[in-house]
């Protein structure tokens, strides 16, 4: 193990290592607590970020699996202590959780700050969390590797495969339309979640997971192994194990994120179908690392990299499937002429060495480049009139007709008059016309809710529509589908050009051409935005103020802007 590191250079050395009084009584209580000094002296204090909670179903297995680090850690000659950190259930935490993505950013950073931490190791899976611990970590800046928590097991319905939200999705249309039973609907209940782990389509956990190891931050092969794989406890030890070298090694996060890594990131991005709330974070944790990445740079990326995980809600297969067909390495292997192989991984090589034995197993869940399951990458960025700094759409998981629409708009001025519109027999609307969603945005939702997948008006579901035309300035969940416009920016709620789109107007979209047009006169515009008036702000106090008053827009990754790279933070004075 090539060793650059003393002793004397640990973080933590100046916590436990000098002789003062202040020492004395970080030693005392450590001593309080039952260690000796055999447990610190002269070892890497590894820090486990743990968003285990008893409210979320996905990170159940990572209470266990922080002692599986712990037992790696020891192995290794370092000293590990776990940390709690905010769970981000995402079922449970409303509004939703991308609310509160950048405090786990900012407890992650300050938890690695403020105490005496040499590595850490980030545990997490559930949607936000990801992002979250990994920004966080990328500001600190210390040694960290990724621990995904991995994705849950089929679901099974009558022997039916079923799928995160995908599937939930399509058996509630249908169960609106009068095809399934109340019976069926309970039977569903039980069996699309069937073991802790996350998500098992290529949701946006799914995703960020296989990001992440696709950035380099993660074990070979993490991403995709299944929670309750006894393989998966084994990588969290190993990670342990690694970790300490890191430490020694001083691999830290600046080393392994170089602009290369974020390009790999993109294009397996892609190559997954994945979901595109992973723009939003992709560009966020770039932005922490000092790296400039723009919409432009997935839009590049997607017209050279096809759609090949054929995983739900893109394609068929689920998230177990994809681990048996080889997993994540073996995606990345057919990549391998799209990939920089160069790029440096916490594993000490590089992405090229940890993929050189990978291989597919199962050739119809990771197809080859000429079989792909869509021609182009999973995400188109839109621009025109309507969304001057851009928008995004999964076209892979659209009926093909509407990837050149032009329709009549049906504007809701917000979530709730959405819901209550869609179920009326008598609204004004056929397939053909294109649904608007207005204050969903990073300040108007406030947080971007997953309101994206507008849902079909109840009387075109009973006619048998499955897709139409959606535009908002909302998110959309990752296990979520059809022909949804997302992320336009900037949002309504601030004056963007989306706010003064009324029904009747003709709206025009042309995914080839990455077009959104709303085809209004400039000077009927003009009119419009001159008689508009800003919204009252959602939060007067609290968290929610902060969050509005210092949250940027969907294009720049809704960080803080506070938070971004920038000035650095001193480590703290020992007194
Ligand atoms: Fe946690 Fe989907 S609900 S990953």
């Amino acid at each position: 193990m090539p060793t650059h590191k003393r002793p004397e250079d640990l973080r933590s050395h100046r916590w436990f290592g000098v002789e003062d009084l202040r020492s004395f009584g970080h030693r005392s209580r450590l001593r309080q607590i039952g260690y000796a000094a055999e447990d610190w002296h002269g070892k890497p204090l590894i820090g486990i970020i743990n968003t285990w909670s008893d409210i979320n179903a996905c990170h159940t297995h990572l209470r266990a699996r922080a002692e599986d680090v712990k037992r790696g850690v020891l192995q290794a000659g370092g000293f590990p202590l776990e940390l709690p950190a905010l769970s981000l259930a995402e079922p449970f935490v409303k509004p939703t959780t991308m609310l509160y993505r950048n405090l786990l950013a900012m407890e992650t950073e300050e938890l690695l700050r403020s105490h005496p931490i040499d590595g850490a190791v980030l545990l997490g899976g559930c949607d936000k969390t990801t992002p979250g611990l990994i920004m966080g970590a990328i500001s600190m800046g210390v040694p960290a590797i990724y621990c995904p928590a991995g994705p849950m097991l089929r679901g099974n319905w009558r022997g039916q495969p079923l799928g995160s939200g995908s599937d939930v999705w399509k058996y509630w249309d249908e169960k609106r339309a009068g095809n399934i039973t109340e019976a069926d609907w309970a039977d569903m209940e039980s069996g699309v979640a069937r073991s802790f782990g996350t998500c098992m389509t290529m949701g946006t956990a799914a995703t960020m997971m296989a990001i992440a190891e696709a950035l380099g931050l993660t074990l070979p092969g993490a991403s995709s192994l299944p929670a309750p794989d006894a393989g998966h406890p084994r990588m969290c030890a190993q990670a342990g194990r690694r970790i300490v070298e890191m430490v020694w090694e001083e691999v830290t996060p600046a080393r392994i994120l170089t602009p290369a890594a974020f390009e790999n990131a993109i294009a397996v991005h892609m190559a997954m179908g994945g979901s595109t709330n992973a723009m939003i974070h992709l560009v966020a944790m770039a932005r922490r690392a000092g790296i400039p990445l723009s919409l432009d740079d997935f839009d590049r990326i997607s017209r050279k990299v096809p759609v090949i995980a054929n995983v739900r809600p893109s394609g068929a297969y689920l998230m177990e499937d994809f681990f048996y067909a080889g997993g994540l390495p073996a995606l990345m292997k057919v990549l391998a002429g799209r990939l920089d192989d160069r790029a440096l991984t916490v594993t000490g090589r590089t992405l090229g060495e940890n993929i050189a034995r990978a291989e597919v197993f199962h050739r119809d869940v990771i197809r080859s480049l000429d079989k792909a399951i869509y021609a182009e990458g999973g995400t188109a960025v839109l621009r025109g009139n309507l969304a001057p700094r851009g928008a995004v759409m999964k076209p892979s998981a659209a009926e093909p007709r509407l990837r050149q629409h032009r329709g009549k708009a049906v504007v809701f001025r917000d979530y709730n008059h959405m819901a209550a519109e869609v179920e009326r027999d008598d609204l004004e609307v056929t397939p053909d016309h294109v649904l608007v969603l207005q204050n969903a945005g990073p300040k108007g939702g406030p947080g971007m809710p997953e309101w994206g997948m507008l849902p079909i008006p109840r009387k075109l579901v009973r006619a048998g529509v499955r897709d139409m035309l959606r535009i908002s300035d909302a998110r959309m969940s990752g296990t979520s589908y059809g022909a949804c416009i997302l992320h336009v920016a900037p949002e309504s709620f601030i004056g963007g050009p989306l706010a003064f789109v009324r029904t009747g107007d003709e709206i025009e979209v042309d995914v080839a051409q990455r077009r959104l047009h709303l085809n209004v006169p400039d000077a009927e515009l003009a009119r419009r935005r001159a008689a508009w008036a800003p919204p009252p702000p959602r939060y007067v106090r609290g968290y929610g103020r902060m969050f509005q008053e210092h949250i940027g827009q969907a294009d720049s990754g809704c960080d803080f802007d506070f938070l971004e790279h920038g000035g650095e933070v001193p480590e703290p004075e020992i007194h």
